[in-house]
């Protein structure tokens, strides 16, 4: 019998999801790994795509023009949260089920977000170049106790950041559009419309899904609401936030400073403006990478996919 082709579009597959990949070959699977080590263009999955009968996808495109050069295609199953590159309903019509890892990254992206805030309010990034440079170069920072801490969105990962911040001592406040109020009350956060979080909060803290509806959900509109000299983290998407927006709000003096793990066009280039501030801390939209994630969400994509394979209903089943 053909042996069913998985597709890997996520990167360091071999190295970091031993499990889920011996899964998948135990199960007379065969796998073809993306092996550019990004996200894959579409010339790319025109020329991978067609034989796979399962893809593990990373953050490349997958819509209509590439389903319908894949006959085979009977899953995609996301190799993360945020599913906005899968047109879910061309999937739907080429009958594709597309799964995602709801939760599964949440405390590792919690954690990178606490990391970025105290490394935004102390200026750690800067303060380790200048050290490395000889210079003795000490900053008076700002304190995270007593002070607000607004977060945008009450899902999977803003309610772990929630429960790590109960020890430093702040007052949590989050807007979300559809709030999980025995969460809230568990984690004593107060629930407030989006306008209220802007104008209170010292931090605000972006963990919104990237939708039609929340496209530059930070604009300039958004940034003058924000209190003088507040900080701002966006470890969501790119897309929620207008960056020229940020820019300004940053230049301007309005925020004292931001941290960002996520931009409007990925993989970023030399040039982008953002980068030649020294108030904005940036990592390059790593904030799910653990060991702990990629064992973790290698082992559910790939039960997801033989679930598929043998007609039984795959976990975080979206479409
Ligand atoms: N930086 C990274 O590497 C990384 C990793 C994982 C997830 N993410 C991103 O982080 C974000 C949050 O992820 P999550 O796992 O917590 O998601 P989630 O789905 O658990 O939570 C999203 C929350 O947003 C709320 N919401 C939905 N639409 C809304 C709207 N229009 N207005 C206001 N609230 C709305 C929902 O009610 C939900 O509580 C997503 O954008 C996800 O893609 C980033």
């Amino acid at each position: 019998m053909e042996k069913k082709k998985v597709l890997v579009t996520a990167t360091n597959y071999s190295r970091l999801c031993a499990a889920g990949k011996k899964l998948l070959e135990e199960h007379g699977c065969e796998i073809i790994e993306n092996p550019f080590g990004r996200p894959m263009t579409f010339s790319e999955l025109q020329e991978f795509a067609p034989q796979a009968d399962a893809v593990v996808a990373g953050v490349d495109d997958w819509n209509s023009s590439i389903f319908s050069l894949t006959p085979r295609l009977k899953a995609i199953c996301r190799f993360g949260v945020g599913v906005d590159n899968i047109n879910l309903e061309d999937a739907s019509k080429a009958n594709i089920k597309v799964t995602n890892a709801a939760g599964m990254n949440a405390n590792a992206v919690a954690e990178l977000t606490i990391g970025l805030l105290i490394s935004a309010m102390r200026n750690i990034p800067q303060l380790y170049q200048t050290t490395q440079q000889g210079q003795w170069d000490r900053f008076v920072g700002d304190e995270l106790i007593n002070r607000k801490v607004g977060l945008l969105g009450f899902g999977n990962i803003a309610r772990c950041v929630a429960k790590k911040l109960m020890g430093f001592d702040v007052d949590v406040s989050t807007y979300d559009k559809y709030p999980n109020l025995e969460a809230a009350r568990a984690l004593n956060v107060t629930i407030c419309d989006k306008e209220e979080i802007l104008r209170t909060s010292d931090v605000v803290i972006l963990l919104l899904p990237s939708l039609k509806e929340t496209y530059h959900f930070m604009n300039d509109d958004a940034f003058s609401m924000m209190k003088p000299g507040s900080y701002f983290i966006n470890t969501a998407r790119g897309a929620l936030v207008d960056e020229a927006a940020l820019y300004r709000a940053l230049t301007s003096g309005r925020l004292s400073g931001a941290a960002i793990d996520v931009y409007e066009a990925e993989p970023t280039q030399k040039g982008n403006p953002l980068f030649t501030l020294d108030n904005v801390i940036t990592t390059p939209h790593t904030a799910a990478e653990t060991y702990k994630t990629y064992h973790d969400i290698g082992l559910l994509t790939a039960q997801a996919i033989l679930d598929v394979f043998n007609g039984r209903e795959p976990k975080n089943l979206l479409n």
